[in-house]
């Protein structure tokens, strides 16, 4: 398993090897719900289009491809020089409010944050502050082979912070679009728009119309009456997956999920 720069909760690092038994071949994975790119860290396409709507995600994807090097000797002395409490308070301070921050910085102090915040959590307030709390570790991980190989990948991608409706208006005949959205029938605000009933609707929807021009589509969900409902016309798998917060989160405590899959037949395969 490839580990990826942030730790995450929702990651879909552990169960790479179950979600890859239904991702097709392709010519580019196209991923709206980005996350933490477990995906595309454990999948080998020849091109990538990532996706999310939270920009601070997007921007830290974007310097790493770009700045790799540069990149990581700032987030090592970053780490190097912060690790109190204090020092986690003051940079999430700086990072909310100070408006000039130059963006390889607000990658970096994102980065710092993520590995010193809270399991995982990504999580802003209604005026858009970043706001998880603190989380006393040890020693938090400085992910430098993470981002090492992350930059090598990156090199493939393409990174846009976008809406799932904006990317998945970007789709063509050959893409393989993979799909983590927040789960339903859950209270999932990953940033300042919660994701709600209308919204999986709308994506079960729009994945429907890619499908009939040519697109295969894989869709990861909770296993839910509604999940059930919009996702009838897909093949359903159900996998178990550990949870790192919530209710399900701890010691072995797991959670069924879905993964919808709907491939494309070819015309030869039509016709044979
Ligand atoms: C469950 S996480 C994806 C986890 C990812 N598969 C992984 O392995 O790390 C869902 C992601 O959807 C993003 N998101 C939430 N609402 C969105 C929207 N309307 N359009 C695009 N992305 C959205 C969140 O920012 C979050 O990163």
């Amino acid at each position: 398993m490839n580990k990826t720069i942030l730790k995450w909760a929702g990651s879909k690092a552990k169960v790479m090897a179950q979600l890859n038994q239904y991702l097709p071949a392709g010519a580019r994975l196209v991923e709206p719900f980005a996350g933490s790119c477990a995906v595309m860290m454990n999948t080998d396409y020849p091109a990538y289009l990532i996706a999310d709507i939270n920009p601070d995600l997007i921007n830290l994807y974007q310097q790493v491809k770009e700045f790799e090097k540069p990149f990581t000797a700032l987030v090592a002395g970053i780490f190097a020089q912060n690790g109190s409490e204090e020092d986690y308070r003051r940079i999430r301070n700086e990072f909310n409010h100070e408006a000039s921050l130059p963006l390889l910085y607000r990658a970096a102090y994102f980065l710092y944050l993520n590995r010193h915040g809270y399991r995982g959590l990504c999580r802003y307030n209604r005026k858009g502050d970043f706001n998880t709390p603190y989380e006393k570790q040890a020693k938090p991980h400085l992910p430098v082979d993470e981002i090492r190989a992350f930059a090598a990948k990156a090199q493939r991608a393409t990174f846009i912070c976008a809406d799932f409706t904006e990317t998945l208006a970007q789709v063509q005949a050959g893409d393989v679009v993979y799909c983590d959205p927040p789960y339903a029938g859950a209270f999932t605000q990953y940033h300042t728009d919660a994701f709600n009933d209308g919204k999986q609707r709308q994506l079960a929807q729009l994945l429907s119309s890619s499908i009939s021009a040519g697109v295969s589509v894989v869709a990861s969900n909770s296993d839910t009456p509604l999940v059930q409902e919009l996702y009838a016309g897909f093949d359903r798998h159900v996998i178990s997956v550990a949870r790192s917060i919530g209710v399900a989160a701890g010691k072995g405590k797991k959670a069924s999920e879905i993964v919808a899959v709907s491939r494309v037949v070819a015309v030869s395969e039509v016709a044979a």
